[in-house]
Parts: structure tokens; sequence; C-alpha cells
């Protein structure tokens, strides 16, 4: 048997026994296609589009303004929240959805940093600084370096494994990444968040990139804030609004700097003075976005039955069956792994670094790989992207994607 045959075997049998096969049919997936961007934008959910066309036409078409109380549009950010926070190991009324990631980091910092100084007994030192995973996606930076500014702060970048010894008495607020988005690297916010802890800040978690691709656990592991996207692996949508976590505990002092007039205590009363709502809602701003997060409430539906632990088994089993077969399939020295071999270490995507004079080559590599039907991405300088989502990749669009990629190689450098 030759090696690809041998690997198609393999592939094959991994999916006979794969207990979350039957997610993939859930997706509206074309046949031919290696879809790898989950991590980026997860697939359609097959009951979307009818769903959307039952609130394009009959709720906003037919109902009209009654929709808002009819058809509950009121409470759907509070509601789609409860439908995410089994995903988040959250108990109901933590979780709100709206606003962009970026927005709900803003909060996040800001409110982290009232909390923490309001903790601070007079007489102790001034805490003045924002940590910030110094890997950190760029608008984390971004806004972090503003809400500094805001809140008289420096931010200081420290490595996510470095954040527990980092904390110190001036440290109000800390934001660590759950998973790398560039690398995949898998970080450990659960010891970030004790060693904040001990010096008296309050920490974000960013969980856009873990959020439906592993388990999370921000009531166990104590995270005061979480902030998330809903596009990725939870298949919300191109653009789907965010998601905002704060813990019970801290809500009644979520300080929100947008304290807009739709988390209100009473929205309808139009008062001209601002007295925030109890819960969950205190983390809304504006109008929610309904016809995005009526799709995101659909696409969650997906989840319902799934076990956490073996979509994090099967995330590792296909990441560590690509890595094999990456090795098997690509000449040996054009690419390395970013992604950390160790199970600890990993999220689930595989990033793989171009080497040598293919580092200057990478895009068209990925171009060559997007012609052979396999899609990943691209992210300078020379990384190319895998991601991988239990409820629908499969051991054989691994097995393809791998065969393509050395294909896509050789390609490349045959037209040099
Ligand atoms: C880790 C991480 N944080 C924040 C964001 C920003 O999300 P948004 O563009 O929805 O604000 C992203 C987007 O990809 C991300 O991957």
């Amino acid at each position: 048997m030759s090696e690809p045959e041998a690997g198609q075997l393999e592939a094959a049998v991994l999916d006979a026994a794969d207990e979350l096969a039957a997610c993939r049919k859930l997706f509206a997936l074309e046949e031919g296609t290696v879809y790898l961007d989950g991590n980026s934008l997860g697939a359609l959910p097959r009951s979307v589009p009818d769903r959307l066309a039952d609130v394009v036409e009959r709720e906003w078409g037919r109902l009209l303004i009654r929709s808002w109380s009819e058809s509950d549009w009121w409470n759907a950010p509070e509601r789609t929240g409860d439908r995410i926070a089994p995903l988040l190991g959250a108990a109901p009324g933590q979780v709100v959805v709206g606003d962009s990631t970026s927005v709900n980091v803003f909060k996040s910092l800001v409110a982290a940093v009232r909390v923490a100084r309001e903790d601070t007994p007079a007489g102790q030192p001034a805490r003045t600084e924002i940590l910030v995973d110094a890997a950190t996606f760029p608008t984390d930076g971004y806004i972090a370096e503003s809400a500094a500014r805001m809140t008289g702060s420096q931010v200081r970048a420290v490595p996510a494994a470095q954040m527990a010894e980092a904390a110190g008495p001036a440290t109000a607020a800390a934001l660590v990444n759950h998973v790398d988005y560039r690398t995949g690297e898998l970080h450990d916010p659960a010891a970030a968040t004790v060693g904040v802890h001990r010096a008296g800040g309050r920490i974000v978690w960013d969980v856009c990139h873990s959020v439906g691709a592993l388990p999370v656990e921000l009531d166990a592991q104590g995270a005061d804030f979480a902030v998330g996207c809903t596009y990725k692996y939870l298949n919300g949508g191109p653009g789907a609004p965010a998601f905002l976590y704060v813990r019970r505990e801290l809500q009644p002092r979520f300080d929100s700097p947008l304290p807009g007039w739709t988390s209100h205590r009473d929205p309808f009363a139009m008062a001209s003075g601002y007295e925030p709502a109890e819960g969950a809602s205190r983390g809304r701003v504006g109008t929610p976005d309904i016809l995005s997060m009526l799709a995101l409430e659909e696409a969650l539906r997906v989840w319902e039955g799934v076990d956490m632990a073996a979509v994090r088994a099967k995330s590792l089993a296909l990441t560590d069956f690509f890595l094999t077969r990456v090795r098997a399939h690509v000449p040996e020295g054009r690419v390395t792994s970013l992604t950390p071999e160790s199970h600890e270490l990993r999220g689930s995507q595989v990033s793989l670094l171009c080497e040598g004079e293919l580092r200057a080559d990478a895009e068209r590599v990925m171009a060559a790989l997007h012609e052979r039907g396999v899609l990943g991405d691209f992210r300078r300088p020379g990384v190319l992207r895998f991601g991988f989502t239990p409820l629908y990749t499969s051991f054989g669009d691994a097995e393809r994607a791998a065969a393509a990629l050395g294909e896509a190689v050789r390609a490349v450098e045959g037209e040099r």
C-alpha cells in the first residue's frame, strides 16, 4: 500500500469511529471543499437560511414593530447569551450578546480597572497598570492603550505564561487571550487569574479562539470578565455580534464606560439620568443587531446535546493527525509548526510557518491550496493557518488538506 493510500485508510478508520461525525450534516458545506477556516468564519448551519427568511418576511415584514415584544426581539441579547453560557462554563444570567469583541474589550477593561481601584484601600499605592498578553490580537492591544489613557494607567505587555508573576501592587487589570490567534497556542488563563487576583487586580479573558473549540470554565476558574466572537467556532455568520461575560458577583459593580439607553434600568422611561439595569443587561449599549443576533441564535442549535469533552478529544486527534500527515506529504524542511506539539498547549488550529525561500511564497502556497479546494488562511510573515472545527471537519478532510499542501508546495517551487 502506498503512503497516501495508508493515510486515506487511516482517515477512514478514524472517521468511522468519530462520535461527532453526524454533526457535519447540520452544516451546508459543499462536497469537494475542505473548509479549514472555521477559526475565522464558521460554516453556515443548514437551518439558518429558513430562520432568517422567517425573521425578515414575517417578523419584520408583517409583524413590524410588534416583533420587539411579540417575537421577543427585545430580550434576544440575554436569551442568546444564555445559549452560549454552557459553552463558556457559565451559569445563566451572566452573558449578554451584542457589539463587537473590540467594543466588549473596552467595556470590560475599563470596568475592571474601576473595580480594582474601588477595592484598593486608601493609603495603598495607586493601581496604574494594565497588563496585556504580549502576543495579543491587535485590537485588544490598541483598545487597552486607549483604556489606559482614559483611566490614567499604562499598558505593560507580558507573555501570557508570565502574567501571574508579572501582576503586582500596581496592577489594576489584565487581559489574556485563551488561545493565540496566530500560533494556535493554548494559554492558561486560570493560572493568570490566580496571580492577578492575588495581586488585587481583575482579569478579562478573550476567548475568541477557544469558545466552541474546547471547554472554557469561566465560573469554575474565577474569570472576572470575558469577551469573545461568535462568527468563528460558534458559526454565527459574518460580523455576528460578540458576547460579554460579567461574573455574577461583579454585576452590581459593573460600571460600564458605555452606558447606553438599552442598559438602563427602565429604558422606556427615557429618563435623563442613567440608572444601570441589574444583571447581564448592564453590558448592553444600544439597539441590538436583531438580524445577525437571530441568525446566531439559530446557529447555536447545532450545539444541542454536544459534549465539549468529545469536541476537545476530536480537535486534538484531528490536529495530531494533520501534523503527522503534513510530515508525510510535504517535502522536508519546507514548513515548521508554530503550534505546540503538547496537547496542554494546543488550541484547535495548526499554524505552519513556511521556511527558507518558501517564506516569501507563502501567500502563493495558500492560493494554490484554495485552487485545490482546501480553504485555510495566510498571516504574515509566511504563516499558513488551518482551523479544525470538530463539528464538521473530518479526518478525511485533514488527509486531503495535507496531501494538497504537499502538491501546492511542489507547484509553487516548480514555478520559480
Ligand atoms: C482574539 C481576538 N480578539 C478580538 C478580535 C476582534 O474581534 P472583532 O473584530 O469582532 O471586534 C478577534 C477577531 O478576529 C480575535 O481573534
